[in-house]
């Protein structure tokens, strides 16, 4: 009885360490932002582009139809789960849960108190979760994004027949727009 009882406790932590994530949080910290920054500069090039050469509301339509499958096609290059989550959404696809609305607060508070923000990751069974805060870093994002005498007309038009129930504008520039996520499953 005794044996089998050690021998219970042996299966119980082998079991215990091969569920444990295999990455370490500086390992995800590393991927998640490199993986995070591939997504930004390919979701940038092509707004930049489409902003010079027809203005913000077509760049809309741009953002409304490549949005999503570039993060897909990137989430599938990379193996892990991208998105990018907000508290004030454009699309209801992107909006935060309730754990990710308490990080986005605190990414709020820490940059009303001046501090520095960085990436965190969110241990779960089998899963590591990497957050990185995004900012409104850029004049250009107001203008789809800023106070109604910022946006374009013709792109507040756009954006409010596309997106019936947006909550995304009226943002300052620097103000937290929400974040990166990038799920590691080990
Ligand atoms: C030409 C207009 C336009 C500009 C400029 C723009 N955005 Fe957006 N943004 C959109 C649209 C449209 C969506 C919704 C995309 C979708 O449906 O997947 C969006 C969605 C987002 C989202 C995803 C969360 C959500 O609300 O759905 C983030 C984050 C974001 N924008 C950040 C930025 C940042 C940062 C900048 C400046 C670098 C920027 N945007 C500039 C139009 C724009």
């Amino acid at each position: 009885m005794k044996a089998f009882t050690i021998l219970f406790l042996a299966l119980l932590v082998l079991a215990s360490c091969h569920t444990r994530p295999k990455m370490t949080d500086d390992e995800v910290i590393e991927k998640g932002s490199a993986i995070a920054g591939k997504l930004q500069a390919a979701l940038a090039k092509e707004l930049t582009a489409k902003m010079k050469e027809n203005g913000a509301e077509e760049a809309i339509d741009y953002c409304s139809l490549q949005a999503l499958p570039i993060t897909q096609q990137i989430s599938e290059e990379e193996k892990v789960e991208l998105a990018r989550v907000s508290h004030k959404f454009r699309n209801p696809s992107n909006a935060a849960s309730e754990e990710e609305l308490k990080l986005i607060e605190n990414y709020i508070n820490l940059q009303q108190s001046g501090e520095q923000l960085s990436p965190v990751v969110i241990s779960g069974k089998g899963v590591k979760t990497y957050y990185s805060p995004i900012t409104l870093a850029a004049p250009l994002c107001l203008s789809c994004h800023g106070n109604f005498s910022e946006i374009d007309p013709g792109a507040l038009a756009v954006i409010k027949e596309r997106y019936p129930d947006d909550k995304a504008v009226d943002f300052e520039l620097n103000e937290v727009r929400g974040m990166f996520k990038v799920v590691f499953k080990n």
